[in-house]
C-alpha cells in the first residue's frame, strides 16, 4: 500500500484551498491517483496567521527544508522568487517532483529549473501559473504538439478584467472596483502588478514561450496597463462599438527580417479595442480567456475562471494526480518535464528548449 508525501510552500488563497481540497477529497483522489496522497505538512511564515479555510494546525510549519526533504511532491504557492526558487531546486534535488502556480518564478527562473528537472529526471509543473483554472498550460505543451501555434490573444488577468468590464458595464470608478477586486482575493498582493500588466506579461512570456519553442524573457514583453483607462476612454469606445480588455497578444511575425530563418516573435501586453462581436468581448468578471489560432487547428478558444483561490486550486490538483501518477510509474524521460520535445526555432538569440 504505497502512500506519497505532498509537502505544500505557502497557505495564501491558493494554497489553503489546496490543502482543504487534499484532505477532503483525499480518497476520490487517491482513485484518480492510484495512489494514497498524504499532505504531511504546510510550511508558512507565520503559523498563526488566519486562512481562508479551516484546516488542521498540527499541519503547518516554519521549516519549509524539512519538510522538503523526504517529500514525493512538492506544492509551491508561496509566491515571488527567493526563496521559492531555492525550496523548488531543493525539492528537485530531493527527488520530488514540484507543482508551482508562480508564474513569476516560472517566467523568470523556468528554464534554469526546467533544466535542473531533466537531469534529475523529475518534473516542474505549471497549469496554475496562467490563467488560473483554465486549462492551457498542458493544451499549448501537449495537445497542440503537432500543430503550429500562429498567434494567442488572451485576456490573462482577472484584476484587470473585472475593472474594465464593470468600469465598461456600470460606468464604475477604477479605485472603487479594484478594491472590490483585492476583497474578492483576485488581485495580487501589490496590485500594482495587476494594473501595470507585468503579471500579464508574466503570463504572456510564459505562454509564448510554449507556443514558440523558444525562451521568451519577461523583459521582452512590451507592456502597457490600464492605469490610463478612465470614463472618456471607456466611452468613446462603447460609442465606437468596442470594448477595452488588456490583452497579451503572442504572434509570430512571418517574414521579418532581423532572423536567420526569416521568422521572429512579437509579445505584447496591452489595452486594446475588441470588437464587441469578438469572443473575447464577450469575457466578464474576473473571467480569462485564451483565444489561440494554430495553423492547421485553427482558431481555439479556451475560457473561464482566470483568479481566485478554489478555482486556481482545481488547477494545482490536476498536476499534482499527474505527477503522482508518474512518479508512481517510475519517473520520466528526458525532457518530458516541462516542455514539448521539439527542435528549437532559431527565434532571435534564445536557444532554450521550451
Ligand atoms: N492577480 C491575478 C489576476 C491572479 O488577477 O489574474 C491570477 O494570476
Amino acid at each position: 500500500d504505497r502512500r506519497l508525501r505532498v509537502a505544500l510552500l505557502g497557505a495564501g488563497s491558493v494554497g489553503s484551498q489546496v490543502a482543504a481540497l487534499l484532505l477532503t477529497h483525499q480518497d476520490e483522489l487517491a482513485d484518480r491517483a492510484g495512489v494514497a496522497l498524504d499532505l504531511v505538512g504546510i510550511a508558512v511564515r507565520d503559523v498563526d496567521a488566519p486562512r481562508d479555510a479551516d484546516l488542521p494546525r498540527e499541519l503547518f510549519t516554519t521549516d519549509a527544508e524539512g519538510l522538503i526533504v523526504g517529500a514525493d511532491i512538492v506544492i509551491e504557492l508561496m509566491g515571488g522568487i527567493e526563496p521559492a526558487r531555492e525550496y523548488i531546486a531543493l525539492a528537485l534535488n530531493s527527488g520530488a517532483d514540484v507543482v508551482t502556480g508562480n508564474k513569476a518564478l516560472v517566467a523568470t527562473h523556468g528554464s534554469e529549473l526546467f533544466d535542473v528537472a531533466d537531469q534529475v529526471g523529475a518534473t516542474v509543473s505549471y497549469e496554475a501559473a496562467v490563467a488560473g483554472a483554465i486549462p492551457i498550460i498542458r493544451p499549448l505543451r501537449d495537445s497542440l504538439a503537432g500543430d503550429r501555434v500562429q498567434r494567442i490573444m488572451g485576456i490573462v488577468n482577472g484584476t484587470t478584467n473585472y475593472i474594465l468590464d464593470r468600469m465598461d458595464r456600470e460606468g464604475s470608478d477604477f479605485d472603487v472596483v479594484l478594491a472590490d477586486a483585492q476583497r474578492l482575493g483576485y488581485a495580487e498582493a501589490d496590485p500594482t502588478g495587476d494594473v501595470e500588466g507585468f503579471d500579464a506579461a508574466q503570463k504572456a512570456a510564459i505562454l509564448a514561450s510554449l507556443a514558440f519553442h523558444t525562451a521568451v524573457p519577461v523583459d521582452a514583453v512590451h507592456r502597457e496597463g490600464i492605469t490610463a483607462i478612465d470614463k472618456t476612454v471607456m466611452d468613446a469606445a462603447r460609442g465606437a462599438g468596442y470594448v477595452i480588455k488588456l490583452l497579451a497578444v503572442c504572434e509570430r511575425l512571418e517574414g521579418a527580417a532581423e532572423s536567420p530563418t526569416g521568422e521572429a516573435i512579437s509579445v505584447r501586453v496591452a489595452p486594446a479595442l475588441v470588437p464587441r462581436d469578438h469572443p473575447l468581448a464577450s469575457v466578464h468578471g474576473a473571467n480569462n480567456a485564451v483565444f489561440v489560432q494554430a495553423e492547421a487547428a485553427g482558431n481555439l478558444m479556451f475560457y473561464g475562471a482566470g483568479a481566485g483561490g478554489v478555482q486556481t486550486a482545481s488547477a494545482v490538483l490536476g498536476d499534482v494526480v499527474s505527477a503522482a501518477r508518474r512518479h508512481i510509474a517510475g519517473g520520466v524521460g528526458v525532457g518530458e518535464s516541462t516542455r514539448a520535445n521539439l527542435p528549437v526555432l532559431p527565434i532571435g538569440r534564445v536557444t532554450t528548449r521550451y
